[in-house]
């Protein structure tokens, strides 16, 4: 239980702390720049750390809210089978930024469609920051 809960920090650190680098360190840069090509470098750099690190996040996650509620709870309406439902949405909507990016943002990324990515980058870190917050509420038994 200890070493899930600290696989699932330690991927929570680079997830989270990942896209605030990259929101409030990178895109300044390429938004003054009118060039993507720092969001580029810094993508291809943190992927090989940031995909293995959502996959453990939903590994752990996961193997974490059984040990919360068995499966067939978590779709009542508990305060802790929310928050488990909360972190599926988010999952979802993780998701669906991630290939909606890879589908049809960075294929065709030029400094015209800079804006759109910074929407982008801004979603995909407060989903991720979302996650951190509903993660925090499992120790106080709410979301908020
Ligand atoms: C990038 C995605 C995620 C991030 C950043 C994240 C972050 C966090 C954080 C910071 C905590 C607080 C741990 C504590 O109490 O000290 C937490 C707890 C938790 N998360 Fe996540 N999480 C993510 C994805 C998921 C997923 C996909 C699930 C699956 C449903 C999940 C299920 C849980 C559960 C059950 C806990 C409670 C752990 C416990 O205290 O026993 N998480 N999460």
């Amino acid at each position: 239980m200890r070493h899930l809960l600290f696989l699932h920090l330690l991927g929570a650190c680079v997830w989270a702390g990942g896209h605030l680098v990259l929101l409030f360190g990178v895109l300044p840069r390429a938004m003054r720049r009118h060039d993507p090509q720092p969001v580029r470098d810094f993508e291809q750099i943190y992927e090989r750390i940031g995909i293995p690190a959502l996959l453990l996040q939903i590994v752990t996650g996961v193997w974490l809210a059984s040990l919360w509620l068995p499966h067939v709870q978590w779709f009542e309406a508990t305060p802790v089978a929310r928050l488990v439902q909360a972190k599926l949405v988010l999952l979802g909507f993780t998701a669906l930024l991630g290939v909606h990016a890879r589908l049809a943002l960075i294929p065709r990324l030029d400094a015209q469609r800079l804006p759109q990515l910074g929407l982008h980058i801004l979603l995909i870190t407060l989903t991720a920051v979302a996650f951190v917050w509903v993660g925090a509420g499992f120790r106080f038994g709410g979301m908020f």
